[in-house]
């Protein structure tokens, strides 16, 4: 094989850069290469990167006095079953997650559809400090300082149109990182879904973190809903889509046993689960069962949404 060798070309005198110019300007383009690579993560990350603290205000108008749940036990006790049906998967499992870079599609019935990187949803808003009681359909519950917007904010930014009369989310579809959705447990992707005004009521919280730091992926990094006065599957973990429509979204635990799980879900004790009670709840850490309360203690707020419904018919 012929190999040509480049002609060698004798530098002249002003051509040599001096050996400090030379390094200055190595060490500019290495900077400059860095910046350039790190600049699109930069932006999207921002304040939302893993662990950081983000609570701008804390809202006590919202927030319950009864003691916290400890960040350990609500960081490895979870439901997500993405990545496993056992409590303790989400958090040994959900380690090759990557919330960052996130957009979430907006569309349906609205004025302004659109495909949106996490901070621009999140830029225009404070995030608050919220501690709700989150209860789960299995009847135990916890106390948690979320960190989040309120979702009717943000919806209104997209102008729903007369037409919409649900908002329907999806979490993100990627069996390569969530091992739970290489088994089919349920249809993925996890879909839920809220009649509009629920979605809009204040309580309902757009959330990226708790504890005052940036979502762990096994409580639904980077972005879910809580809707306390809901059994907690309601609140739908690490969404990518919202969409606003006519009729009612399916819901995935709905769908997989219908009998068992409404559209509704409102926390209810006076009606049972088929095959078990909803009059009492283990809060997580103690040893005793307390009462459940009516929509989870939030009656005073949402009763009224759902006046004039039979919530045994519709739960
Ligand atoms: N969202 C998705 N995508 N997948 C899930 O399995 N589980 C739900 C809800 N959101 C679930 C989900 C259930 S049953 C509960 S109780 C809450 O998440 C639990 O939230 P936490 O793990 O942050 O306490």
């Amino acid at each position: 094989m012929l190999i040509r060798s480049p002609r060698c070309h004798e530098p002249k005198p002003s051509e040599i850069t001096p050996e400090s110019l030379f390094r200055r300007r190595r060490e500019f383009l290495r900077v400059s290469a860095a910046s350039l690579l790190l600049a699109p993560a930069a932006l999207h990350a921002g304040r939302l990167e893993p662990g950081r603290e983000i609570v701008e205000e804390k809202n006590s108008a919202f927030s319950t006095s009864e003691e916290q749940t400890p960040f350990d036990k609500a960081s490895r006790y979870n439901n997500f079953y993405e990545f496993g049906t056992h409590k303790s998967d989400p958090e040994r499992l959900s380690g090759d997650f990557q919330p960052l870079p996130w957009s979430v599609q907006v569309d349906g019935a609205c004025m302004k559809p659109g495909t949106h990187d996490l901070e621009d949803i999140i830029q225009p808003h404070k995030l608050e400090e919220r501690i709700y009681r989150l209860r789960c359909v299995e009847a135990w519950s916890m106390v948690i300082p979320w960190v989040g917007i309120p979702l009717g904010s943000v919806l209104s930014r997209f102008e729903p149109t007369g037409n919409a009369k649900y908002v329907a989310f999806t979490t993100v579809y990627r069996p390569e990182q969530m091992p739970g959705q290489k088994r089919s447990v349920i249809n993925w992707p996890y879909v839920e879904g809220l009649r509009m005004d629920e979605a809009m009521h204040p309580l309902t919280l757009l959330t990226v973190g708790m504890y005052g730091r940036v979502l762990p992926n096994q409580n639904g990094a980077p972005l879910r809903v809580v809707v306390p006065w809901k059994y907690g599957f309601k609140s739908i973990k690490s969404i990518v889509r919202i969409q606003f429509t006519e009729r009612r979204p399916p819901t995935s635990w709905n769908l997989k046993a219908p009998r068992e799980y409404g559209f509704y879900s409102n926390v209810n004790p006076d009606v049972d689960h088929p095959r078990w009670s909803q009059r009492k709840e283990r809060r997580i850490g103690d040893f005793f069962k307390r009462e459940t309360l009516q929509f989870n203690g939030y009656a005073e707020q949402v009763a009224q949404l759902y006046t004039g419904m039979d919530l045994r018919e519709q739960f």
